[in-house]
């Protein structure tokens, strides 16, 4: 009992500063702890999120010296939290939860949930080590660094991890020392990471090869040209390959909103089986809208014999390259002039149903 008095004397809990805040914050990540003293153990807490009790995985307690630790999985968007003893509120909280890469999700205004201030560390100082030393740069093994103790369920979660953290070298990309931050205007935090553009280069610090291959693209793909590398990858890892937040077509249509093109009536097959990056590359290329080939080079890799029909379709001696499309003299005539690469309402991938109107949308000055 009187370890616990000390403990609340010198070290309020979490909930004792946070009291009364009901706005909510955004976090980025699912997990939440919550740690604090509480006389009579686990069993006397009751937890809530967004008035349920939370089941499974999603709750997970335990108790060391006395103070309870509970983590919790949060659902997507808003999770009213709250954690209380009897009638006793110990903890309450709206938590805004939204992966950064889907930021469209959270309410503008919205202020970042942060844990690492000096503030909301204090009471975990008596036990947890939380001043990074220079061996916690390259830590001997995982569970030595700094940062492994409270973070490694958040890292195990994860099925592949990128090599950085697999090895918890998290201070290559976390600033160590306080600072003060736009994010969270109160009260220097530390562990910030760089300005999205600077992320890049740190990236490209280990990815020479990345940086000098789309340095060198004339069509460079709109995040790639900001260093937002951490819209489509997790630095730290994730279920997809090359640590992708998700599926890479999925990435792609939360960008843009070309969703729809998946409901149409005639959807180009590619685009379910091997997804948009069977045409273009994520990062940049060569060739116009990022596309791996030139377009009629791309369309035979898969269409083989549609080559004999090269400048003989859709009709005998018809040209299908190396004209001014008549419609706009500026472009030339490519497969895409007739077909629409990704999906369209009629046959074929065609603009029209009816073949012959096909046909009037260029010739009907020219024919007869
Ligand atoms: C009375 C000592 C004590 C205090 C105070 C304390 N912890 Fe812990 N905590 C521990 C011990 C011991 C472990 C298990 C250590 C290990 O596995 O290395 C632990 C583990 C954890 C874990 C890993 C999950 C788990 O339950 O094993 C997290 C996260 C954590 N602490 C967060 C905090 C935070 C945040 C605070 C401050 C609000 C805090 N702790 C305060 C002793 C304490
Ligand atoms: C005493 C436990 C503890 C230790 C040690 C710790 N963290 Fe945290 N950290 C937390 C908690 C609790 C949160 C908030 C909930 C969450 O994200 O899991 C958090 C959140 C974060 C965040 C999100 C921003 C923020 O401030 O909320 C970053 C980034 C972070 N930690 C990095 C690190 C790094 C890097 C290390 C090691 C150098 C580290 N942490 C060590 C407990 C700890
Ligand atoms: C390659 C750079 C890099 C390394 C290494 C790295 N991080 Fe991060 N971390 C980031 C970036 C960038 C963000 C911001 C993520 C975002 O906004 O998508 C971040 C965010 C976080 C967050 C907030 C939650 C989230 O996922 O957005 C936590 C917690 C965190 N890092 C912990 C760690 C820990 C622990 C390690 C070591 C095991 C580590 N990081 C290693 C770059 C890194
Ligand atoms: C300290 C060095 C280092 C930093 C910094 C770093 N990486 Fe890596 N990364 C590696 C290593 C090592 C590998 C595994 C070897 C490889 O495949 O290139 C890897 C692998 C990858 C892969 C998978 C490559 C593949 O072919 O499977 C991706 C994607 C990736 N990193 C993205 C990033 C992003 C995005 C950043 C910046 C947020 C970043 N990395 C920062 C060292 C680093
Ligand atoms: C629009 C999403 C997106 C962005 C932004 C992005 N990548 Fe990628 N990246 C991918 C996809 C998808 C792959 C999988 C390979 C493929 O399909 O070509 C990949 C693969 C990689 C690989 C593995 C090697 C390779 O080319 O296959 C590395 C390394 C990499 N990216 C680094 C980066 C870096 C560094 C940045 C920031 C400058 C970045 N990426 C930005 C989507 C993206
Ligand atoms: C984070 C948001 C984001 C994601 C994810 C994303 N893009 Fe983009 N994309 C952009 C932006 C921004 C531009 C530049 C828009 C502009 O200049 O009009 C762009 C441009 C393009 C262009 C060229 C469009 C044009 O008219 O020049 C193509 C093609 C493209 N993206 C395909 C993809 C593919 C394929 C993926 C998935 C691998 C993807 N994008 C994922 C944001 C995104
Ligand atoms: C079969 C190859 C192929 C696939 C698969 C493909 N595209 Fe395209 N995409 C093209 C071609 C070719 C163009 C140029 C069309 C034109 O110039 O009329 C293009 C143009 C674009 C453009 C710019 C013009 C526009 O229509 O807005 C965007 C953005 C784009 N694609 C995104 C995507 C996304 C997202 C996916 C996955 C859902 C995808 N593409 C899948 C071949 C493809
Ligand atoms: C990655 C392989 C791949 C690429 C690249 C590709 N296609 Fe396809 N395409 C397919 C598959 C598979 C089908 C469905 C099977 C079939 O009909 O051959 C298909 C179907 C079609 C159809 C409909 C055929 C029908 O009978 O309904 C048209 C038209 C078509 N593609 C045109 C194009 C054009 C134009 C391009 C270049 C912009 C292209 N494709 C690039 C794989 C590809
Ligand atoms: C001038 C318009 C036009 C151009 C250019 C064009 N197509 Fe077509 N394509 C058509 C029409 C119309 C049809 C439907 C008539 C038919 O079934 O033969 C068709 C049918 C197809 C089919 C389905 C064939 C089948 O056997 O069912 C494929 C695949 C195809 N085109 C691919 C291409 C490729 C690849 C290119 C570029 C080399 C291309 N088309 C250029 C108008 C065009
Ligand atoms: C995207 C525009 C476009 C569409 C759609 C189109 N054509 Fe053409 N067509 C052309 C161009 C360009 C030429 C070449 C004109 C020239 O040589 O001056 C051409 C030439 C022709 C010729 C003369 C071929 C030769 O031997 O010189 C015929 C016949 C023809 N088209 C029929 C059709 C038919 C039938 C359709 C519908 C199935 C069709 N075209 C659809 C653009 C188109």
């Amino acid at each position: 009992m009187l370890v616990l008095a000390l403990l609340l004397a010198a070290a309020p809990p979490l909930a004792a500063q946070e009291e009364g805040e009901s706005e909510g914050e955004w976090t980025t990540t699912p997990f939440f702890y919550w740690a604090g003293p509480v006389s009579g153990g686990n069993k006397a807490l009751s937890i809530l999120i967004n008035d349920e009790e939370p089941k499974g995985r999603r709750l997970h307690i335990t108790e060391h010296g006395g103070v309870v630790h509970v983590r919790l999985l949060l659902e997507l968007e808003l999770n009213h939290v709250v954690i209380a003893q009897g009638e006793k509120v110990l903890y309450e909280r709206f938590l805004f939860y939204a992966p950064s890469y889907n930021d469209l999700l959270v309410p503008e205004e919205m202020p970042v949930y942060i844990f690492h201030t000096e503030e909301n560390e204090a009471p975990c100082r008596r036990c947890h080590r939380l001043e990074p030393s220079s061996e916690d740069r390259r830590p001997a093994s995982p569970a030595k660094s700094i940062c492994y103790p409270c973070h490694h369920e958040e890292m195990g979660d994860r099925q592949r991890l990128h090599p950085t953290s697999a090895q918890w070298r998290c201070l290559i990309c976390h600033q160590p020392g306080f600072e003060d931050s736009d994010l969270y205007p109160d009260a220097p935090v530390r562990y910030t990471v760089a300005e999205i553009a600077e992320i890049a280069v740190l990236c490209y610090k280990c990815h020479r090869q990345e940086a000098s291959r789309f340095a060198g693209y004339e069509y460079v793909h709109g995040p790639v040209g900001e260093g937002a590398c951490i819209f489509c990858h997790d630095p730290h890892g994730s279920a997809q390959p090359k640590f992708l937040h998700l599926n890479a077509t999925k990435l792609c249509v939360d960008c843009h909103d070309l969703g729809e093109m998946l409901e149409r009536p005639v959807v180009h097959p590619v685009l379910r089986k091997q997804g948009c990056t069977a045409c273009h590359d994520p990062h940049g290329s060569n060739h116009m809208v990022q596309l791996r080939q030139e377009i009629e080079p791309l369309c035979f890799s898969c269409h083989k014999r549609m080559r004999e029909y090269a400048n003989n379709h859709p009709v005998n001696g018809h040209p299908t390259s190396g004209r001014p499309d008549p419609r706009d003299p500026q472009r030339s005539l490519t497969c895409v002039s007739c077909h629409n690469p990704h999906g369209s309402d009629a046959d074929k991938l065609l603009p029209e149903e009816d073949a012959m109107m096909v046909c009037l949308d260029c010739h009907q000055m020219n024919m007869p």
